[in-house]
């Protein structure tokens, strides 16, 4: 696996058939992807092996307990970012093991350069544990944050037969790493 670079335009449709494979439940635009990839180019990186696609994480900076809804555009990112947030990562089944923990160290590495003292990102399909092994904790929600962690789940739930991928649901998590 060579280390995540940069995603191209040229990437898009690869990018978007992997997400369709790996969220079936969870769709998102081309067009969507496409515009985190113009506002935040240095967040949004493919992973390949052997020349090939096989995943991507997609981070952009945003605002803390402020969630992005899926499936929408940001318009523009915020001038008060204090995270850098980690929209999505996702690799082909066959290609799994030390992807997320390279992402991670490279995103980290973007945080830091661009003055972003945290990380942060929601917890979906049961990954908390992968999250926490790599120094995430759950943030206690408030009633607004619950709200829109709610209304994440309403929307994935609409979508999604239980359980998903064979993979027990934990409920979303908002987590953060400073
Ligand atoms: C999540 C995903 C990107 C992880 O990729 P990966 O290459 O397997 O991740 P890594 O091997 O770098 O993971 C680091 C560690 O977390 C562990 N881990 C991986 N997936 C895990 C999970 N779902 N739950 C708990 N631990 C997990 C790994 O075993 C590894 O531990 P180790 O270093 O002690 O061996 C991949 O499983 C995937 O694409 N899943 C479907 C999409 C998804 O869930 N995305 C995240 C949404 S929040």
């Amino acid at each position: 696996m060579s280390k995540p670079h940069c995603a191209r335009a040229s990437d898009l449709p690869t990018i978007s058939a992997i997400a369709a494979r790996i969220h079936p439940d969870l769709p998102e635009r081309p067009e969507v992807l496409a515009e985190k990839m113009r506002l935040c180019p240095d967040g949004c990186r493919v992973l390949a092996a052997d020349e090939e696609i096989v995943g991507y994480g997609f981070a952009h900076p945003w605002t803390q307990r402020r969630i992005p809804a899926l499936d929408d555009f940001l318009e523009r990112l915020p001038d008060d970012a204090d995270c850098l947030y980690l929209h999505d990562i996702a690799v082909l089944p066959r290609s799994r093991g030390g992807v997320a923990r390279a992402y991670v160290a490279a995103i980290e590495q973007l945080a830091r350069a661009s003055g972003l003292a945290a990380l942060a990102l929601v917890s979906v399909y049961g990954t908390r544990p992968l999250w926490e092994g790599f120094c995430f904790r759950p943030v206690t929600a408030d009633a607004e944050l619950s709200a829109k962690l709610a209304s994440y789940g309403e929307r994935r739930d609409l979508h999604a037969p239980r359980p998903h991928c064979g993979v027990t649901s934990l409920p979303r998590s908002w987590l953060t790493r400073a």
